[in-house]
């Protein structure tokens, strides 16, 4: 997809396809009422027959234009006009991607920089229609014949003069973060078999040779072996695939500022291991590295948008698999912190993993680290599939991280970590045990990390509701990108 934005005035615009807005009681936007003149009336009079009133994400298709150089009128309703949020905002983009894409233009023009949102500038507006498009066109096709192709080749945000800098700006940052879930997408998308963790670590490699303020190292089984990593380790042993820790570096602010260290879980097929999992849904388990991917889909995005910030990207990638060498509930191993861990279920292995990285983490003198994983059912358990769970050791960080969600639209919601659960990970013959028992699980699991990042400040996002959909409509969903990206560009610019 090409996104671009237009500068013509509404009376010079060429466009197969141009959407405009309407609020609630079929008031027309300020395009609209412009279109309206334009062709003689022809939104007040369809209006007046009853077609639209321009509730939130309605839709009217008007293509039997007069000929000239409009071919077809989307109208899209907003709501109620001074009441219409972020979220109402992009449910209806999302609304009229299904038109556009039934019209089958290959090019569109986005005519909705006009509409009032509540706490919203024409930059996140450009933002959003590049995100909420880019992701409701995003087709997979790597394993699957795609009959009905996507026609839609453009999309042009109407900007005037006034407008210019904030959409450009806005447009640049919708392309960086929808590349980013693209990429995040499409590797979570993949199966199990071919997303291994040598296939990240080569998309790893591969993202690195794109952008020379980005270099990439692989740690293999035998570097982590000498880094004492046994906590890691023991979860891979059961695998026939070779685990990695995948490591970038990304360079784009002073030589000397602390780096920003993201961390995402890249396990790239969780049976659950000897404590192995029941058969409904465990494909499912393909997507157990999509933390490792929004880590990937995060760095795409800072390269693409230069942005002056230093972050550390690190993704341990493993599989969990029942085998002759997996971990055994009650196996004891020594974890690179030194402190040891009773594998009690060997399904909680994302921890299992995390911990050791976030040791390693320590190496890299980080400003915060923020940790991205599916660790958790009882994650959704708690929250459903709205926002994903957060914690952390730090109040602003968290704060930070609350409020780029909210002006993301991709919520978290912050769950505590108090040392009275440090109760439940006691161990009769370990410094910590690997599960916490089913009372507050996520909770347990994020004690647990919390243990091997006490020397900085770390937030952890539990993606487990959120990183997909489930059911008819299954797919990878690209969050926690957009949460992430807007925390990352409100600490460039700050
Ligand atoms: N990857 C799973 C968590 C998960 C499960 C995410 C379902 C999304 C949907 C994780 O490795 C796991 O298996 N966790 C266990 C922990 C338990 C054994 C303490 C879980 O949630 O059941
Ligand atoms: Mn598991
Ligand atoms: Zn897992």
């Amino acid at each position: 997809m090409d996104y671009s934005i237009e500068s013509s005035p509404l009376d010079k615009l060429q466009s197969d396809c141009l959407l405009v807005g309407i609020y609630e009681n079929q008031q027309l936007s300020p395009a609209a009422t412009q279109l309206d003149s334009q062709f003689g009336g022809l939104l007040t009079k369809l209006i007046g027959r009853g077609d639209i009133r321009g509730k939130n994400a309605e839709t009217l298709l008007i293509n039997n234009l007069p000929d000239g150089n409009i071919a077809r009128i989307v109208l899209l309703g907003f709501g109620e006009r001074g009441k219409v949020t972020r979220k109402q905002y992009r449910k209806a983009l999302a609304a009229a991607i299904k038109i556009v894409k039934d019209s089958k233009v290959s090019a569109a023009s986005c005519a909705l920089l006009d509409i009032d949102v509540n706490g919203a500038d024409s930059q996140w507006k450009a933002r959003q229609v590049v995100e909420v498009f880019n992701d409701g066109l995003y087709q997979y096709s790597a394993t699957k014949k795609v009959d009905d192709k996507n026609p839609l080749q453009k999309l042009a945000v109407v900007a005037d003069d006034s407008q210019q800098g904030l959409a450009e700006s806005g447009l640049q940052q919708g392309i960086a973060i929808a590349r980013g879930m693209e990429l995040a997408k499409h590797l979570a998308d993949l199966p199990g078999n071919i997303c291994t963790p040598t296939h990240l670590a080569e998309q790893a490699l591969a993202l690195a040779g794109e952008h020379d303020k980005l270099t990439c190292e692989i740690l293999e089984e035998s570097d982590m072996e000498a880094l004492g990593m046994g906590s890691f380790l023991s979860v891979s042993r059961g695998s026939r695939q070779p685990a990695k820790l995948i490591c970038l570096d990304y360079q784009g602010g002073d030589s000397n500022a602390k780096p920003i260290v993201l961390i995402g879980k890249g396990l790239t097929f969780d049976a659950g291991g000897i404590s192995l999992k029941p058969g409904l849904g465990m494909d499912e388990m393909k997507y157990d590295m999509c933390g490792g991917a929004s880590v990937l889909g995060l760095v795409r995005m800072a390269t693409l948008l230069n942005l002056k910030l230093n972050i550390v990207g690190l993704i341990p990638a493993s599989e969990n698999l029942p085998d002759g060498a997996a971990n055994k509930p009650g196996d004891i191993w020594t974890s690179m912190s030194g402190k040891t861990i009773e594998i009690l279920n060997t399904d909680a292995e994302g921890r299992l993993i995390l911990c050791d990285t976030l040791t390693y983490a320590k190496k890299y003198n980080p400003d915060v680290v923020i940790d991205m994983a599916t660790l958790t059912g009882a994650c959704i358990v708690a929250l459903g599939r709205v926002p994903s769970g957060l914690f952390g050791n730090d109040d602003k960080l968290c704060n930070d991280l609350l409020s780029a969600g909210d002006a993301a639209c991709d919520l978290v919601w912050r769950m505590p970590i108090w040392e009275e659960y440090q109760e439940q990970l006691k161990s009769n013959f370990a410094d910590l045990a690997n599960i916490g028992g089913p009372d507050g699980g996520s909770i347990t699991a994020a004690v647990f990390l919390s243990k091997f990042a006490e020397e900085y400040r770390w937030a952890h996002i539990d993606i487990a509701g959120t990183a997909w959909r489930t059911g008819a409509n299954k797919g990878a969903t690209g969050r926690p990108v957009p949460l992430v990206s807007q925390y990352l560009l409100n600490r460039a610019s700050a």
